[in-house]
């Protein structure tokens, strides 16, 4: 086992032997380190927590091992090793334990959630700005209250999406995740919202777009539908398919209850307009229908499964509301 280090220890951490590359990852040669403890690999912290021998009881209880940590090479320098301990009996040695130098892909990775980190915080410190940029802006202009009110939360809206998306590591979002991010601020002392789906992990672009949407159905539900009454409620419920060329497929149902009765709009505004545009250009696309039980809208969208993140070139409205992530 190339890179590898091989150890055989006593139940006390004594070890018995020391092969195959430990003496390269360590320093220590093999008659340095037979006869001495194998605490001495770990940090000063790990060693008074006693983590050296819980790994071996560990093995021995559970049958096997698996940690990472820092540990100390004979010079002091520290490597980060993934190690697994195994209960195998060798000579007068109780088990097995397996390490390997990971410090190249462990920097690696912190550097990658340092970058995040920044990253995150600038995009959270940008929108902030642009929010109050925008809001001074219109103040002075004279413009409406309930203009300035709109547009600030539409900007928040873009700030959530992108926590739900901090939180998971820009791997994605899950769609529940982000249903319940959107409609948290609308949900009263019972739970007003009926969420149904299996769990779905969206792509960060989608979970923008989505975000924006589900922001525009669940304002105007507040305004003028289902969430402007006490008991009206939300039923929000979805699947997955696949499509003709065998994509996963993502059907979203809104349908409010409980609401005033509804009329058919003679006016449509910017949530109407970024409905109709927002999903169009992931082969799917937003059906709204005003029944005068309630409105109900069926979104959907090819989902992105890999690849870099495609931007939403969405036109009209959609096209300052989307995010060029
Ligand atoms: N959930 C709803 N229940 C009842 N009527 C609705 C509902 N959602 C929208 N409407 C009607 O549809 C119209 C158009 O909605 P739309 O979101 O496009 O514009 P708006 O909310 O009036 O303005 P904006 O979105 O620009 O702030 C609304 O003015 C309202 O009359
Ligand atoms: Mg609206």
């Amino acid at each position: 086992m190339k890179g590898y280090a091989i150890v055989a220890l006593r139940e006390d951490g004594t070890v018995t032997e020391w092969l195959a590359d430990a003496e390269r990852i360590t320093g220590l040669s093999r008659e340095e380190a037979v006869g001495t403890n194998i605490g001495r690999l770990f940090t000063e912290a790990d060693l008074a927590a006693g983590a050296h021998l819980e790994e071996i009881r560990k093995a021995l209880d559970e049958g096997r091992c698996e940690d990472s940590r820092w540990h100390l090479c004979k010079n002091g320098n520290r490597f980060w090793a993934n190690g697994l301990t195994l209960p195998l009996p060798y000579g007068d040695a109780v088990v097995m334990k397996v390490f390997r130098d990971e410090t190249p892909l462990k920097r690696a990775d912190d550097q990658r959630v340092l970058l995040l980190n920044e990253l995150n915080h600038r995009v959270k410190n940008s929108l902030a700005t642009v929010q109050s940029v925008v809001d001074q802006t219109l103040r002075s202009a004279g413009v409406d209250a309930r203009v300035r009110t709109d547009l600030t939360a539409r900007i928040m809206a873009l700030s959530s999406a992108h926590n739900v998306l901090v939180d998971q590591n820009w791997a994605g979002a899950d769609l529940e995740a982000i249903i319940r991010d959107v409609t948290r601020a609308f949900e009263g002392p019972h739970s007003r919202f009926d969420l149904d789906g299996a769990p779905v992990q969206l792509h960060p672009s989608q979970a923008v777009t989505l975000s924006l949407v589900l922001h525009e159905l669940v304002t105007n539900a507040a305004k003028y539908g289902a969430l402007s009454v006490a008991e009206g409620r939300v039923e929000v419920r979805w699947n997955l398919s696949l499509d003709a060329e065998g994509m996963r497929f993502l059907t979203l149902l809104w349908r409010e209850q409980g609401g005033p009765p509804v009329t058919p709009p003679t006016r449509f505004g910017f949530g109407s307009r970024l409905l109709a545009s927002a999903l169009n250009h992931q082969h799917g696309g937003a059906r709204v229908r005003y029944d005068p039980e309630g409105v109900s809208a069926v979104l959907s969208c090819r989902l992105v499964d890999r690849g870099p993140a495609v931007a939403m070139a969405p036109a009209g409205a959609a096209a300052a509301a989307s995010p060029p992530i």
